[in-house]
């Protein structure tokens, strides 16, 4: 047996199916999963201790790399402090005017522990706020495994979801009723349901770059309407920014697209890789958060000093060395790497990219919404998932998954993109 095998077994025989995120049992590429032992930089190395290049980044929180030395500083220091107390500290103080300096004026925030947990807040926030009940959402957009938003309704053109299934069992049918799911870009759809509930509608919740199905680049005209429909019919825009926010830029992807949310939720790299997410908005919403207002939300780790310090640490490195124009540079060349290997290759992969986050879809043309991102070669991207580990290279296990560039790959260009010319010769 290999020392994979044993500790996978022994995961196997502690944690359900030996994992406690289904996406780490590599179901989807039909394989035994990797068990690590570290990472540093761009690596991450296995409990065999073969080391592979890193895309995955932890699913996004690294914006500079693993184990990146500013962040380790500032939690030796915290450590020597405790752990947490169950009270406001100074570091969290700290965090808290860190991240409204790069929200627009007369913003407030809350520190929460996990995506799941802000986006579930912001829709009781946004349903206790406005009274109404409904929430729109676009097929296959993922906001953690929030009950009331663990649907999709399977494709884009089960719109106007009365009859939507969840995703899960255990989620009730019923919740369904309070939700309306539309395809991502499709401006007709969100004219429809907001016409149609207008005034039953508490917000639109929705990733302003879908990654969770792969990435999809929004539409500018779904993003104006999105503003515009929402503020006709008083009902408030969400972001969720879980995944793009300080990935796409310094003022995340509200700014990047000059958009005017009302709230925007935040988890990844806000916590430097700890648990820490945020929830933010203009005060006037935010104020009807416990104990100013009357919805309730609270946590005994919320705000914890670990969090804090190591997202304090993240914005601080952001504002101090703008990684964001080295990211831009080595992505474009990445994705021309791929776009260019597979024609030469006559491999059908189309390369969609924001900034530092991308993804391959083994189709022709570019998706638009969910429909079509699941309108791919699965097989093919199960081949190129273990060509790529033949290669030392760690893609995300599912194809819809986003990849992460952090900087710390950036001293490592040259193997990053001949690796994907050897990877794409394989399949
Ligand atoms: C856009 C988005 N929202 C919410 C979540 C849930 O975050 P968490 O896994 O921290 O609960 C994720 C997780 O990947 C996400 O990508």
């Amino acid at each position: 047996m290999s020392v994979n095998s044993d500790f996978l077994a022994r995961a196997e025989k502690v944690f359900v199916g030996g994992v406690n995120s289904p996406v780490r049992s590599f179901r989807r590429v039909e394989g035994k999963p990797l068990i690590i032992k570290r990472a540093q930089g761009a690596f991450i190395e296995d409990v065999e201790g073969k080391k592979y290049l890193d895309l995955v980044m932890s699913y996004g929180p690294h914006l500079f790399g693993h184990h990146y030395d500013p962040i380790l500083k500032t939690l030796a220091k915290t450590l020597e402090e405790g752990l947490c107390y169950g009270m406001t500290s100074e570091r969290e103080i700290q965090w808290g005017e860190k991240m409204l300096s790069f929200l627009p004026p007369r913003w407030k925030v809350r520190a929460l522990s996990s995506g799941t947990e802000a986006c579930m807040t912001a829709i009781r926030l946004a349903r206790g706020y406005t009274g109404r009940d409904v929430i729109v959402k676009c097929s296959g957009h993922y906001h953690g495994h929030v009950d009331s938003l663990l649907f999709d309704a399977g494709s884009g053109l089960a719109t106007l979801s009365e009859e939507s299934v969840p995703d899960s069992a255990g989620v009730p049918q019923s919740l369904g009723k309070l939700l309306k799911i539309i395809p991502f870009n499709d401006v007709s759809a969100l004219e429809k349901v907001f016409n149609e509930f207008g005034e039953q509608i508490a917000a639109f919740i929705f990733e302003p770059i879908m990654g969770n199905m792969g990435v999809v680049l929004p539409e500018e005209n779904f993003l104006k309407k999105a503003r515009e429909l929402t503020q006709k019919h008083k009902a408030l825009l969400i972001l969720d920014e879980v995944m793009t926010g300080f990935r796409v830029a310094k003022n995340s992807a509200w700014g990047r697209f000059d958009l005017q949310p009302d709230l925007v939720t935040f988890g990844k790299i806000v916590g430097g890789g700890s648990a820490l997410s945020a929830l933010a908005g203009d005060a006037k919403i935010l104020d009807s958060l416990a104990p100013l207002g009357k919805v309730y939300q609270a946590g005994t780790l919320s705000g914890n000093p670990i969090g804090v310090s190591a997202g304090l640490a993240m914005l601080e490195e952001i504002d101090r060395c703008d990684p964001y124009p080295s990211l831009e540079k080595l992505g474009e060349k990445l994705e021309k790497t791929l776009q260019n290997v597979a024609l030469k290759k006559g491999i059908q992969l189309s390369v969609v990219r924001c900034a530092s986050m991308l993804s391959t879809h083994f189709r022709q043309e570019k998706p638009r919404n969910a429909v079509e991102t699941r309108d791919i070669d699965y097989e093919l991207y199960k081949k190129f998932f273990w060509s790529a580990v033949k290669h030392g290279v760690m893609l995300p296990p599912s194809p819809f998954e986003a990849y992460f560039l952090a900087t710390a790959h950036c001293q490592h260009e040259d193997q990053l993109l001949s690796s994907f010319e050897k990877i794409l010769s394989d399949i």
